[in-house]
């Protein structure tokens, strides 16, 4: 049976990029008999332009009856004047919670090629392979909160952060079995010496790793792990964390390997889960035809990891990747003296020969 992948492009480059993609994961479907089919659905300022909604039903119809979404990107200046909850961005919003999208998995792996890109000193990021297993639908972002009180004589406002015991137990699980696939370590990381809710997530991390003996646990702060993210980040291979807190490790850790438009992500969910670069929807180089495609394609083999279980066909998608780099092909985004300039059609076709 064809398993089907709904293709979400959105606004701005998401339709240069998921078409990139596309024809990349075409490739892998030839090569390894993966059987895929695409649906093409809108969402975002596109939508609202047509249906006057940025989350059709039908696109969150569909994304719960796939495979899989591979998604654009949203959002861009032409809807800025667009009431607040019919903002391109809520579609985002939206199929994380249709979806029950509650993890958020960001690699960062720095590759000897891309190492010269990032921010810190060569010897810092060489070598640094992570993954950022973050906790999407709860804590404070989703807890109870007041725009607006008199308390005392004064305004104040409030925001609540909560966890349940299953809500930490479904995240450390993913964790864990991330960490199984991999170099078998996560850093738990919270703020159990203030916060009662940090001391809730630490007790029950430390009673899942029970089920896990061949995981290493190690526990850090979050304020700790700010700061060991920039000096010794190859220290880590999976962190796991509440939402607010991965929400801003996850941004700092996306700027070690130096460039947004190759970082990929997957929003795991109960049923279908959601694939997508990290980045925005790049309006300054929409339709330009330069967008850097690797962070979607990236995301792509994501899709076939962890909604498909194909591994083989990921790792085919990511080593030609490195291996077009390697090669010498930059989009505008990494071009420097030296290089071969590529636009999106170009890195495409050079990955899709390697795959
Ligand atoms: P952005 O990520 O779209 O762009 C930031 C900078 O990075 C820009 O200079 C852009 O040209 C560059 N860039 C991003 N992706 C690139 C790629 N693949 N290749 C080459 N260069 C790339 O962030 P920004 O400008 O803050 O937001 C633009 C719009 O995107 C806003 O409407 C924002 O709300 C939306 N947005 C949507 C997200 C989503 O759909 N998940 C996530 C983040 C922002
Ligand atoms: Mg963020």
């Amino acid at each position: 049976m064809a398993k089907k992948i709904v293709v979400i492009p959105g606004d701005g480059i998401g339709k240069e990029i998921t078409d990139s993609a596309v024809e990349v994961l075409k490739k892998a479907d030839a090569k390894f008999g993966l059987g895929l089919s695409y649906d093409y659905y809108d969402a975002g300022g596109t939508a609202y332009d047509k249906f006057g909604t940025p989350l059709p039903q039908e696109t969150i119809d569909a994304a719960k009856a796939s495979d899989g979404v591979l998604f654009g990107a949203v959002g861009g200046d032409k809807w800025d004047n667009v009431e607040p909850t019919l903002r391109p961005e809520k579609a985002i919003l939206g199929l994380r919670k249709h979806l029950g999208l509650y993890a958020n998995l960001r690699p960062v792996k720095v590759s000897d090629t891309l190492v010269e890109y990032s921010p810190l000193k060569q010897e810092v990021v060489k070598g640094v392979d992570l993954v950022i297993v973050r906790e999407l639908i709860g804590g404070i972002y989703f807890g109870d909160r007041c725009e607006s009180e008199q308390k005392d004589g004064h305004e104040r406002a409030w925001d609540l952060e909560n966890y349940s015991v299953p809500e930490v137990e479904r995240i450390a699980k993913l964790a864990f079995e991330t960490a199984k696939l991999r170099r078998g370590k996560v850093t738990s990381v919270d703020k159990s010496n203030v916060l009662a809710t940090s001391r809730l997530w630490r007790r029950t991390v430390a009673e899942v790793s029970k089920g896990y003996p061949d995981v290493e646990l190690d526990n850090l702060y979050v304020d700790n792990c700010a700061m060991q993210l920039a000096l010794r980040p190859t220290q880590f291979d999976v962190i796991c964390t509440g939402n607010l807190f991965g929400d801003i490790l996850s941004d700092e850790a996306a700027v070690l390997g130096g460039s947004i438009g190759m970082m990929p992500s997957a929003s795991i969910g109960e049923c279908t889960s959601l694939f997508e670069p990290i980045h925005g929807s790049a309006p300054d180089i929409a339709g330009q035809g330069i967008a850097n495609p690797i962070g979607t394609i990236l995301s792509a083999a994501m899709l076939l990891r962890y909604s498909l279980h194909e591994e083989a066909a990921a790792k085919a998608i990511e080593d030609a990747c490195d291996k077009a780099l390697a090669d010498g092909y930059r989009t505008p985004d990494l071009w420097k003296e030296g290089f071969k300039k590529a636009n999106t059609d170009l890195m495409t076709e050079v990955i899709v020969e390697r795959v």
